[in-house]
């Protein structure tokens, strides 16, 4: 069915007011094919919603809005060393980071408490804690939305980068993706713990003990870090990180590190360095700064927010003065992690 002037409100993270000319509820294959052959749907601009939680719509959307409620997880294949695990691309992600843990399966927990779809994850190879979902990824299905075609990509073909992929440069709105195929760990006996605060929290919750850790507490870890740092969009309206972390070459480095002896910063490569977004928007003197019903987290530079019945315009024109700030200031341009979409 159909829907026409569909308010998209609660469809979004940020919680903006704006409504789709044409919605249409995905859940089975068979529906997306039958639009795909109409010529309304081909003349068109389309874009897929997953959970809402990394677009940033800027005016009502004209064309078709294709909401993913494919479901199901199947498990294709269990040995001693891995498990392949099939989930549709509409199951909600931290849902199926939860079934995950239910089974003692490893590779996600780092991932917990991120919002969005399992569909969403590839596209832009959500990563938090010293693991990007590329990691775990075996393959991507997905249908072509020009043809019907349905195509299977290998991890290596969706060209994973940082908060990158091939469906967000080459195949940008081309495929709907249907399924992800995970490879994970079935009896994990190792955690990625490289973040200091990962420690630190399961130190403080007696669980880094020989033989204690496991993906339910390094799980819980996350969850408590991330509940602490970042709003929850259910209260305040935000898209996570909204910016990527830029990375910058090590002779320039150098030179802002004599400027500024304090600046964090991640070796990339003997070339490259990147430096948290957060600490620069922090320095231009933005965090918990409002303009209007637009702003930054108090808690974290890097996370915009609408403080209530902002449009998605006025969030726009935050981030487009944060960047003006950051170039002016560092020389550096910071890209936008969320779709802005109009
Ligand atoms: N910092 C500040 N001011 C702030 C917040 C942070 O100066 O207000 C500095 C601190 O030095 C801190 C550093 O920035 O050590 C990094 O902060 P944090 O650990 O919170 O991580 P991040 O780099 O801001 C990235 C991801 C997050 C992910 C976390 C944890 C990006 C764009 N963001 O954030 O992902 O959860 O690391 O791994 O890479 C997302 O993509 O939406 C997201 C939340």
């Amino acid at each position: 069915m159909i829907l026409t002037n569909h308010q998209l409100q609660t469809l979004n993270t940020f919680g903006i007011a704006v409504s789709a000319q044409y919605f249409v509820s995905i859940e089975t294959k068979e529906t997306l094919l039958q639009l795909i052959a109409t010529e309304a749907f081909q003349t068109a601009p389309h874009l897929v919603l997953g959970g809402g939680s990394n677009v940033l719509f800027t005016e009502n959307f004209k064309g078709y809005i294709l909401h993913n409620q494919l479901k199901g997880i199947t498990i294709l294949d269990h040995s001693t060393e891995s498990v392949l695990v099939k989930a549709m691309s509409g199951e909600n992600w931290h849902s199926f980071v939860e079934y995950c843990i239910e089974h003692n399966w490893g590779g996600v927990e780092n991932l917990s408490l991120i919002p969005g779809t399992v569909g969403a994850a590839p596209i832009q190879n959500i990563g938090a804690y010293g693991v990007e979902v590329k990691d775990v990824i075996q393959t991507v299905e997905a249908i072509d939305l020009r043809t019907g075609i349905h195509r299977q990509f290998t991890a290596k073909e969706c060209a994973f980068g940082y908060r990158e992929s091939i469906f967000k440069t080459q195949y940008k709105n081309q495929y709907f993706i249907t399924a992800v195929t995970f490879r994970l760990q079935p009896q994990p006996q190792q955690f990625e713990l490289s973040y200091a605060a990962m420690r630190e929290t399961l130190q403080s919750t007696n669980y880094m003990g020989e033989g204690c850790l496991n993906v339910r507490a390094v799980s819980e870890a996350v969850c408590h870090i991330r509940r602490t740092k970042l709003p929850d969009p259910t209260v305040l309206g935000n898209g996570g990180s909204f910016f990527k972390n830029p990375e910058v070459d090590s002779t320039f480095f150098a030179q802002l590190q004599q400027q500024y002896p304090t600046i964090p910063h991640y070796p990339i490569s003997p070339q490259k360095i990147k430096i948290p977004a957060a600490w620069l928007i922090e320095q231009c003197g933005w965090k918990g700064k409002r303009v209007g019903n637009a702003g930054t987290h108090q808690n974290h530079a890097l996370v915009l927010v609408n403080y209530g019945g902002a449009t998605g315009s006025e969030i726009a024109a935050v981030a487009s003065l944060i960047q003006a700030s950051v170039v002016q200031k560092f020389n550096i341009h910071i890209q936008s992690e969320v779709n802005i979409i109009g």
